[in-house]
């Protein structure tokens, strides 16, 4: 039997464009070869770099193309290793193993059903050491769907500024929207002095590559970079020539869609099946990405209900008393278990 994982944000294999793909690679190859085969800028392929700059609104010294976003997390927890970071509660597991590895303690910030609380920040402003930064995930969160709505995001933005405090807007599935208006970012909404962006191609056209950028403040993009060279000297520059070949021949647009109607598919099974299933539970009904957020009614053990619900061992994410897991064979009673409305043959 084929597992599905419902843990985690993994394109399913007919949501990427495989063909399309295996031509841009060949394409850009044969272009800038001897570009891409050699040793390059430690801070990415120029012509993408120029490329997200121009998306963004800023100077390409500002953007730095790493070995996937996650790889970036790597260089911001090394630059800030022993301060203290804010993070949401819930969030993303693997920046928190991150962060943990190098000496950083995170605070968590309650979030509801709007995103982030900011009374709750704000009192995590008030105690403790200064934070050397915010790390949110807006739109579509990791792992509970949620979005901020667009009035916090302009007191986050005001906040950021006032409180002269680094964000760190991480925002992989923004543009994977399935229905609604997008609110604009906490980057735009600040102008980029005190927000940090970051993102991703993995979702919108192939993890493999391994393209994810950040969108810094011009300090510490430099400060980054020369963590980069110490790291890998060049990103893979292949993968990232292949995405601007892919973004130049216009295919990202159509992608999107086509991604989109897919991951919408699945969000309304996945919607259904709840309704169907659970009626006594409460889910988040995120309008993209890949995450819906299940509580269940006080009392009743999520770990019980993951092992009925997976004989064949598919995963999820669990928040327990002690945190959030990734679990397949449930051990301790759970308050409240997270599932991706992404089908998925694969693990990571
Ligand atoms: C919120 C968030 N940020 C970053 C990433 C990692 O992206 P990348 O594949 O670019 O490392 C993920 C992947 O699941 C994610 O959910």
């Amino acid at each position: 039997m084929e597992a599905i994982s419902f843990a985690r944000g993994i394109p399913a294999p007919e949501c990427l464009p495989v063909e399309e793909l295996a031509d841009c690679a060949q394409a850009a190859l044969e272009r800038d070869g001897a570009t891409v085969l050699s040793y390059g800028s430690s801070a990415g392929y120029g012509p993408l770099r120029d490329w997200i700059a121009e998306r963004h609104g800023v100077d390409p010294g500002r953007v730095l193309v790493t070995n996937g976003s996650l790889q970036g997390m790597v260089f911001l927890a090394e630059r800030f290793a022993g301060e203290r970071v804010l993070v949401e509660a819930p969030t993303y597991d693997r920046p928190l193993k991150i962060l943990a590895a190098h000496g950083v303690e995170t605070t968590p910030i309650a979030m509801d059903d709007e995103g982030l609380d900011l009374d709750a920040l704000a009192r995590g402003l008030e105690s403790g050491r200064k934070p050397a930064f915010l790390y949110t995930i807006p739109t579509f969160q990791n792992p509970s769907g949620r979005t901020l709505s667009a009035e916090r995001r302009r007191r986050l933005a005001e906040a950021a500024r006032e409180r002269e405090l680094l964000v760190l807007e991480d925002d992989p599935y923004g543009l994977v929207r399935f229905d609604g208006e997008a609110p604009p970012t906490l980057f735009e909404l600040e102008g980029g002095a005190r927000v940090a962006y970051s993102s991703s191609f993995s979702k919108t056209i192939a993890p493999g590559l391994r393209v994810g950028y950040f969108v810094l403040p011009q300090a510490l993009e430099r400060e980054l970079e020369a963590l980069a060279t110490s790291t890998y000297i060049t990103p893979v520059l292949i993968g990232q020539a292949t995405v601007f070949e892919f973004l130049r021949r216009g295919n990202f647009e159509p992608n999107l869609e086509r991604v989109s109607a897919l991951l919408r598919t699945r969000r309304d099974a996945m919607l259904e099946a709840l309704e169907r299933e659970l009626p006594d539970a409460r889910w988040s009904r995120p309008q993209g990405g890949y995450f819906v957020w299940l509580e269940l009614p006080e009392g009743a053990d999520a770990g019980a209900l993951l092992s009925r619900s997976c004989p064949a061992r598919t995963s999820a994410a669990l928040r327990t008393r002690r945190g959030l897991r990734s679990a397949s064979s449930p051990r301790t009673r759970s308050e409240k278990a997270c599932a991706d409305s992404q089908p998925s043959s694969g693990s990571r």
